[in-house]
């Protein structure tokens, strides 16, 4: 593993990263939010690799390298079998491609739960090794005493409270939270206890609507809604969803393109050329001089 956050452009097939800049920053992000009110939302995607990381980087002010990576890079059925090295590389390769948001990773299942202390272990591992800024965990008022051991020890933790995909197993599946009313309570008590435990922002996942207001209005934490509401203080979005590369998205994605199209439609010229032995073409073969 590198520990090199920087890309190396010689080498590198991608394109080169403008000169450097300052990062945004996580209180940067935190203060977005005043007296209750987010003047500017907060635009946050996922990013997993070096070039994703480079298209979006200066549309957005976080980058998150979320564990969804799982299902969306790896194939998997769910977010539970990701393992931390997994979490580290693909934060380093998003950092290495990125010089203006700030970049939060994810700290995957069975790497926190345990204890504040396995969690500092672990998040300063993931800081360590890719670069990132900040760490996002799962859970609530349980998550508390955690969150607030890792920003006292110098970890800007984001919460992330409502549907949290690491506990499909508890939960029995990814249908939106908070239809019950013991079930709304819970999730502000858990904004809640997050923000008095210093989460720099919270993620709300899948909830109904009027949680997701409430959430907002209770916690000083800048809010960042997916499956939530317009009126959360910033947004993200898986980006492959958004880009329209699986059929099969939840309910809350829009998809803004149809890249699976595209691509198919590109592969199936490329195959053309090479069954008609059209390509390579002159352009792209090289000829004695
Ligand atoms: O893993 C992830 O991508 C996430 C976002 C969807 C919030 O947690």
């Amino acid at each position: 593993m590198s520990t090199t956050f920087q890309l190396e452009t010689s080498t590198s097939r991608a394109n080169p990263t403008p000169a450097p800049m300052k990062r945004l920053t996580v209180p940067r992000i935190r203060d977005r939010k005043k007296d209750g009110e987010t003047q500017e939302a907060i635009v946050m995607l996922t990013a997993y690799t070096a070039r994703m990381a480079q298209l979006l980087d200066r549309h957005c002010d976080l980058l998150l390298v979320g564990d969804s990576l799982g299902q969306v890079i790896y194939g998997l059925s769910s977010t539970v079998p990701v393992t931390l090295d997994m979490m580290a590389n693909h934060a380093a390769a998003v950092v290495r491609g990125s010089y203006h948001a700030v970049v939060a990773v994810d700290m995957p299942f069975g790497s926190y739960e345990a204890s504040p202390e396995q969690a500092f272990e672990n998040a300063a591992y993931l800081m360590k090794q890719s670069g990132a800024a900040a760490v996002k965990l799962e859970g609530g008022a349980a998550m508390a005493d955690t969150v607030a051991f890792l920003v006292q020890r110098g970890i800007p933790v984001m919460g992330h409270v409502g549907l949290t995909p690491q506990a499909v197993n508890v939960l029995g599946g990814y249908g939106a939270r908070g239809r019950s009313d013991a079930e709304a309570e819970k999730i502000v008590e858990d904004a809640i206890a997050l923000d008095r435990a210093g989460a720099f922002a919270i993620v709300v996942e899948g909830v109904v609507e009027p949680i997701a207001i409430e959430v907002t209005r209770s916690v000083s934490a800048p809010t960042i809604g997916i499956g939530a509401s317009a009126s959360c203080d910033g947004q993200v979005l898986v980006t492959e969803d958004m880009l329209g590369m699986f059929e099969r998205v939840p309910r809350f994605v829009k998809k803004y393109e149809n890249l699976a199209e595209t691509i198919e439609k590109t592969v199936e010229s490329y195959a053309g050329e090479v069954r008609a032995r059209s390509f390579p073409g002159p352009d792209q073969t090289y000829q004695p001089k």
